[in-house]
């Protein structure tokens, strides 16, 4: 795993956002794997910025988002496609067609997750995926105690997540109890890995990940089992290694 600590949020979002421009620009038809969350919003300003004033193009790019809500319309306002079209695809020159997200109305999610596993193998290999890190060190929707060897499969929020992210619905009881998300097997077929990190919420997080010791408990240090993983950290994050 490299490790590359910046002074701030910015600094971090910027060099994210150079890794992704530099995967797109060595491969038009690259395919991203997108994660959802406060702390991507700073790389995907910067990519917006990059069609704008850089040049860079999304046309023939593929996109795989890791999880989504069960029981929000696609069009809900918290819902992850929602986030992804507010926060990227509204802004760059994507095709909707190319961009994946998990559907948390299908009718069985058991089966939608069949089909999501499909498409991260037809349309994959994913070429670079963007992680966040919970404060309990999920990744994805993947909490502690999930298999190592997860496809996409449907979870059980727990609690803290459900806390952490009711700030973006008018009250706990309406943060969804489950969601669809590719497991971490599903992460680790991907050929390079991004996890970001930023805050002083994640200084714990990133203390045991970077503690190398790989457990059940903490479902990011199974990316010590990969090959091309680079930790992108601010200050804050990295406060207490
Ligand atoms: C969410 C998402 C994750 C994300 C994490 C951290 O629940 N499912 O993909 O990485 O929690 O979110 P944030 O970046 O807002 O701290």
């Amino acid at each position: 795993m490299k490790v590359l600590v910046f002074d701030n949020y910015d600094e971090a979002s910027a060099q994210a956002a150079q890794l992704v421009e530099a995967q797109v620009l060595e491969n038009a038809q690259s395919v991203l794997g997108l994660a959802t969350g406060s702390t991507p919003i700073g790389l995907y300003k910067n990519l917006i910025e990059g069609v704008k004033t850089r040049g860079v193009s999304y046309k023939n790019v593929s996109t795989i988002n890791l999880d989504e809500y069960i029981g929000l319309p696609t069009d809900h306002s918290e819902s992850y496609h929602t986030f992804m079209a507010e926060n990227l695809f509204n802004h760059i020159d994507i095709a909707i067609d190319n961009t994946y997200v998990p559907n948390g109305m299908a009718v069985s999610p058991e089966e939608e997750c069949v089909r999501y596993e499909e498409i991260i193998d037809r349309v994959g290999p994913i070429d670079l995926q963007i992680l966040g890190i919970g404060t309990n060190g999920h990744i994805g929707f993947n909490e502690p105690g999930t298999d190592p060897e997860s496809l996409t499969h449907v979870v059980e929020l727990v609690a803290s997540t459900r806390e952490s992210n009711a700030r973006f619905f008018p009250s706990i009881d309406d943060v969804p109890t489950h969601a669809v998300t590719t497991g971490i097997k599903s992460i680790l077929k991907s050929k390079k890995i991004i996890l970001i990190a930023s805050g002083a919420s994640k200084a714990e997080a990133v203390k045991q990940l970077l503690s190398k010791e790989i457990s059940q408990d903490f479902p990011a240090s199974y990316l010590w089992n990969h090959d091309d993983v680079t930790l992108i950290v601010d200050q804050d994050a990295y406060s207490l290694v």
